[in-house]
């Protein structure tokens, strides 16, 4: 059994349990899937892959630490006062997993005394893989990533997403109305875990979103820091369901500043 909490050895746990979860993803992927049940609306989907992937993670995580605890986004948990709590989803982008668009990861993050200190988020159709632990840096292989040193808002590349429920994106949609006149463009890729890597590697300069939850944003938040990137909420808040702004410094206040003049974290 394990006992060590450092976070290169949760780290590297987590990433040996995210390629065997991703494999079994591409595997029932290319055996057919469908929707076996609607969430929090009809668009708001959950494959039987979502499942089986958690249910591997959870064993494999129990199988190795049997004293921690798991918040997944499938099965819930992760009460109690186990020293370290996994934070899984186990398909993000269960949109894209479902009309088979590459881009769909697992995210896995290890947090400890309320502080994510690892996570690993790997697009399981490509195979591509980020990490990071808390102050070790963040990595794609062996590649150190490094955020965008982008300092215009007019020059940015800003990606974001919209909640599954109609009001919301409608609210949603009026604050990318307001804002794609004042940056370069939007991407909207379906994976929030996945965005945030990619503002890690400076591939977006800016991400951001309401209506995220803890699975999706806990392993990517991680990496989009270590590369260099501030991961906030609005006006001094913490990242959360109200909103997520994932930016470098040079563009952070411009950002925040446009979606709190748009009133982004507001609406339904
Ligand atoms: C969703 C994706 C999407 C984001 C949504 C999330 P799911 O997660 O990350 O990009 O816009 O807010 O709910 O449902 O595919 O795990």
């Amino acid at each position: 059994m394990v006992t060590m909490d450092r976070p290169a050895d949760l780290l590297a746990l987590a990433v040996s349990i995210a390629r065997s979860a991703s494999e079994l993803a591409v595997r029932m992927r290319a055996e057919g899937v469908a929707a076996v049940a609607t969430k929090s609306t009809a668009t708001d989907v959950v494959t039987a892959a979502d499942r089986a992937v958690e249910r591997h993670v959870r064993e494999a995580l129990h199988a190795a630490r049997p004293g921690d605890t798991v918040l997944g986004e499938e099965y819930g948990g992760g009460s109690g006062d186990a020293a370290v709590r996994w934070i899984l989803d186990p398909i993000d982008g269960t949109v894209n997993y479902l009309y088979d668009l590459p881009q769909y990861a697992v995210s896995l993050a290890a947090e400890v005394g309320g502080e994510v200190i690892a996570g690993v988020v790997r697009n399981a159709a490509t195979g591509k893989e980020w990490t990071a632990t808390r102050g070790g840096g963040a990595f794609a292989g062996d590649r150190r990533l490094a955020a965008s040193g982008e300092t215009d808002l007019g020059q940015a590349l800003v990606g974001t997403g919209f909640g599954y429920a109609a009001a919301r994106r409608s609210h949603q949609a009026k604050v990318v109305a307001g804002l794609i006149g004042h940056i370069r463009d939007i991407r909207r890729f379906g994976a929030a875990s996945i965005d945030l890597c990619l503002v890690a590697e400076g591939a977006l300069d800016a991400y951001y979103e309401k209506g995220l939850n803890p699975w999706d944003h806990a392993a990517g938040g991680l990496i989009a820091a270590e590369a260099g990137a501030l991961v906030t909420g609005l006006d001094g808040a913490a990242p959360g369901p109200d909103m997520l702004i994932a930016a470098p410094s040079g563009l952070h206040e411009q950002l925040h500043a446009r979606l709190s003049e748009l009133d982004a974290a507001g609406g339904p």
